[in-house]
């Protein structure tokens, strides 16, 4: 095993498998997906996902066997040596502690799944003038503006300018102009499954139900799914009580640490 930093080939695949005992495929797809550079040595690996163009943000990880603490400053090491990268981020379970200086506490990160009990009765109301659209009824210069003025506050992930395939779940809120005010949309997944996000309201929108009525039609279509979502644990416009008040539940509490690299 090579421990240049490397694109991820297949041999790292079937390494990482192995340290982290989960299946080769599953960890395969992960790194085709993610673009990650790895660095693996006989008992850890550390990668790095750089940023895409005209974002920041860095995404890290590590596999470790054992107990390892060079495993995060090694990864602090490439995501140095990582062109654009100025911030890295990772996300660990709540009862793991860094306490490597670098790594700065930023905020809690919650997985969530619905209860698959409180489904609405009806489609509800949109805020006047808007009407819903589904994910294909929209220009994707609308909806790329609109999510981009949204994601603005939100910590947890930039929003994307390149997709590898467009969200084929959710609904939209539009108004008269073809001007996107909110979104609720997500990706079915191989088990049938249900990945919701991006979820926003452009500023300008906000606090009139619009992401409380999207996210209500989008439940009402989706009886007996399976859905869930990742959401700030913390986030500044409270997203994550929305959630809650619309039967998600948490299913696992994580938190986001966060390297300034510059
Ligand atoms: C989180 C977010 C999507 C909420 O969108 P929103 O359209 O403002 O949400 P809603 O209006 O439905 O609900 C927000 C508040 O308005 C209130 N509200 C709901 N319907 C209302 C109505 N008809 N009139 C006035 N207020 C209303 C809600 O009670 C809620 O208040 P509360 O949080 O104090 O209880 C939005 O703030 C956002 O885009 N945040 C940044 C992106 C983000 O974090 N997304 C989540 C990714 S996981």
């Amino acid at each position: 095993m090579t421990t240049e930093w490397h694109r991820a080939t297949a041999a790292d695949a079937e390494f990482l498998a192995g340290l982290a005992a989960v299946g080769v495929a599953e960890v395969a797809a992960f790194l085709r997906s993610w673009r990650v550079h790895i660095t693996a040595t006989n008992d850890a690996a550390v990668a790095v996902l750089p940023p895409a163009d005209g974002q920041r943000r860095g995404y890290g990880a590590w596999w470790v066997r054992g107990g390892s603490d060079e495993a995060a400053a090694q990864l602090v090491r490439l995501a140095r040596a990582t062109p654009g990268v100025r911030v890295l981020q990772i996300a660990l379970p709540a009862d793991e502690i860094v306490d490597d200086p670098p790594f700065e506490r930023a905020f809690s990160v919650w997985t969530m799944v619905h209860d698959g009990i409180s489904w609405p009765e009806r489609e509800p109301e949109l805020a006047a003038p808007l009407r819903y659209c589904g994910p294909g009824d929209v220009l994707q210069d609308e909806f790329q503006h609109a999510y981009e003025q949204a994601y603005r506050d939100q910590r947890l992930v930039e929003p994307r300018t390149l997709w590898d395939r467009l969200p084929d779940q959710g609904a939209l809120a539009v108004t008269p102009d073809g001007r996107v005010a909110g979104f609720v949309l997500g990706f079915s997944q191989a088990d049938g499954s249900v990945e919701l996000g991006p979820i926003g309201t452009v500023p300008g929108w906000r606090g009139r139900g619009v992401c409380t009525a999207l996210l209500g039609s989008v439940l009402l279509r989706s009886r007996g799914l399976q859905l869930h979502l990742t959401v700030d644990g913390e986030s500044p416009t409270g997203a994550q009580e929305l959630y809650l008040r619309h039967g998600f539940r948490i299913t696992a509490r994580l938190v986001r640490y966060e390297v300034q690299l510059s």
